[in-house]
């Protein structure tokens, strides 16, 4: 059996050749087509996929080379409940990952892909994630039968037949099988979006560095570059090799007398990482500028000279849609003007694209995410609050020089921050490697529950829980091991910008105004910047933030600082029932860490007795 393909001799890699005809003789697709990453190729597609219905092209006087694509309903998100990691052992896995025995899965998936891509046709999509040849960069080799897979990751990655002569005739690369699992047989008529959420499956087998995806055409289920490899597959080469993948943005700040500070910060998905990388100084900062090098991954290893040098392994960004505006992050906005893909936003009526948050005047007419008129009068969303845009890196305006540049970009600093409404101060700076550390393994993020007002809080360590492809104590262990192999680290930092008050509303303005921190942060790094010392960390006070152009009352500052001491020592309390299941594997410096928190929050029952007369 011979299925037709245009394959010309472009590699001779022996692993890949037989790993795409294995695939071929498993998934019997009626074609295969190998990408070549060219813009002809993309058009061809688009055009293809416009002459089908699947694809909406936009107006091209409006957003030129643009596309929309509807999701079937049932396909919006990332499934972490159908995401796996399947290690030979389950203690690999760790107790916070869906661990499936890989054998077993071996086989369930053998049997949901045998015959999957009937009807279609199978790309071969070589793609580099990071810059071509640098040495932090990996190659991966995605299959799919998604020709919406092939386009975005034109946009997401280095694509295509230049990643093969990098490869070369015996290179590593990861392959990534994909399906939307929707065979065409007997018949059958295809679908704008063919899908199969019943079966979906997004396997990880890390010990194989193999990724195998079944059933989802939906951002990080399908765009395998993404989450899967850049950071579930990645974390686990990096703990063996020595260095990083991180769920984080990288952002390069210049000061009016141009000094350079490059730091790198982790918040758990829709926590303002896009915003926060393009981010836009406000009135009183000019002569400030801030650079763009990544919105989402890090991948970052240590250089010769012993500081950690970071890529952004993407060549686009895949943006949360709604809230993003001109007054919100115009660079965002700026980057997708041409050249994006648009996936359950809605349709204007002279064919762009509108989102939530996007105007301040709604339109009054729209077809919504689902295909449906919509009026300012409809119930329902007019894009799905997890629509997203794709856009290449290169069109924002704000991209730094040095992003694309082999050898990465020095640290200097680590932020992490969840969205937390109380409890948690704007800012404070970890003592050292290891208590920063602690204080990363230690935060959370409120998930907005349905009921109003109710905010249920999860531990993200990292904001990597869902894309730690190992055993999250081995990772807390190897963060640690980072910090004692080089001779200065980074210093490490907490931020919150979602503090709310009493009445529910954000005590800090954010966006733009996250410069205010973002200058003491650099400052604390170049061992300039004032803190007092806390229970929790170093704080600044309100004098020690710049606050030009902006009148921001101390009184709200402190209130927006302070943390009550046994709500601190509660929290503190509460690490317990999160390390508690990670039993033996647990670092020992992270019980250390508790012990030193509590007893830095310790009173005695005098003072404490004492406290209670004066409240
Ligand atoms: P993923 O792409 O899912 O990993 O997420 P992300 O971290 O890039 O999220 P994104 O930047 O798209 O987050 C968007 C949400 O955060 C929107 O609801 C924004 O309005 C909100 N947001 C971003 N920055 C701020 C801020 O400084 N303050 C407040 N209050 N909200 C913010
Ligand atoms: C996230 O969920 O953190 C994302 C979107 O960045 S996706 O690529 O779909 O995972
Ligand atoms: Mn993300």
């Amino acid at each position: 059996m011979t299925v037709p393909s245009n394959f010309d001799g472009n590699t001779k890699n022996a692993k890949l050749l037989g790993w795409v005809e294995e695939m071929a003789a498993l998934c019997k697709p009626d074609a295969i087509y190998w990408a070549d990453g060219s813009q002809e190729e993309y058009d061809r597609l688009m055009s293809e996929m416009e002459a089908r219905g699947v694809a909406i092209r936009l107006n091209p006087e409006k957003r030129p080379n643009s596309f929309l694509f509807r999701s079937d309903p049932r396909d919006v998100a990332r499934v972490e409940q159908r995401t796996f990691i399947c290690s030979v052992n389950k203690n690999d896995a760790g107790p916070t990952n869906n661990w499936a025995d890989p054998v077993e899965m071996r086989a369930k998936l053998n049997g949901l892909f045998d015959g999957c891509m009937r009807g279609r046709t199978m790309y071969v999509i070589p793609f580099s994630m990071g810059p071509l040849g640098s040495r932090i960069a990996h190659i991966g080799v995605e299959i799919s039968d998604s020709p919406y897979v092939v386009c975005s990751m034109r946009i997401m990655t280095r694509m295509g037949q230049k990643v093969l002569e990098i490869l070369g005739d015996d290179g590593f690369f990861v392959p990534c099988l994909h399906s939307v699992g929707a065979p065409l047989v007997d018949g059958a008529e295809d679908v704008a979006w063919p899908c199969d959420p019943e079966n979906t499956h997004i396997s990880h087998f890390p010990e194989e560095r193999l990724i195998m995806s079944y059933g989802s055409g939906y951002g990080g289920n399908a765009l395998l570059g993404k989450k899967c490899f850049a950071l579930r597959i990645a974390s686990v080469m990096a703990r063996d090799e020595g260095w990083m993948a991180e769920h984080m943005l990288i952002v390069g700040v210049e000061s009016p007398n141009c000094e350079k500070t490059y730091v790198a910060a982790a918040f758990p998905s829709a926590c303002g990482k896009t915003n926060f990388a393009m981010l836009v100084p406000p009135a009183g900062f000019e002569g400030w500028k801030v650079y763009t090098v990544g919105d989402d991954i890090a991948w970052i290893k240590p250089g010769e000279d012993g500081r950690l040098y970071a890529i952004n392994p993407e060549a686009g960004f895949f943006g949360v849609a709604p809230g993003t505006s001109y007054n919100t992050n115009p660079n965002a906005m700026n980057s997708m003007l041409e050249n994006a893909i648009f996936t359950n936003v809605a349709l204007t009526d002279d064919g762009d694209v509108w989102w939530e948050g996007m105007t301040k005047e709604i339109p009054e007419h729209l077809i919504d995410w689902k295909g449906n008129d919509w009026t300012p009068d409809s119930r329902a969303p007019a894009a799905h609050p997890n629509a997203r845009f794709a856009s290449p890196a290169s069109q924002c305006p704000t991209i730094d020089p040095d992003w694309e540049n082999p050898k990465g970009v020095p640290i200097s600093a680590f932020l992490f921050g969840g969205r937390m409404s109380k409890n948690m101060p704007l800012v404070y700076q970890a003592f050292n490697w290891t208590h920063g550390v602690y204080s990363a393994a230690t935060m959370g993020s409120e998930a907005t529950a349905a009921a109003v007002g109710q905010a249920a809080m999860r531990r993200d360590p990292m904001a990597m829980l869902p894309f730690c492809g190992y055993n999250m104590a081995d990772y807390f262990t190897h963060w640690l091991n980072i910090g004692r192999k080089i001779p200065n680290p980074p210093r490490i930092f907490r931020v919150n910008w979602f503090r709310k008050d009493e009445l529910g509303k954000f005590i800090w303005p954010g966006f733009g105004e996250n410069m205010r921190v973002l200058k003491w942060i650099i400052d604390r790094v170049h061992g300039r910047g004032f803190a007092l010392e806390s229970p929790v960390g170093w704080m600044p006070q309100h004098e020690d933030l710049p606050w030009q152009g902006l009148d921001f009352d101390p009184q709200r500052f402190y209130e927006l600082m302070m943390i009550e001491r046994d709500a601190a020592a509660l929290e503190a309390h509460a690490h317990e029932e999160l390390f508690d299941r990670f039993f033996d594997r647990l670092p020992k410096e992270f019980i250390f860490e508790r012990e030193l928190l509590r007893s830095r929050l310790w009173r005695s029952p005098e003072v404490w007795e004492l406290a209670q007369e004066r409240a």
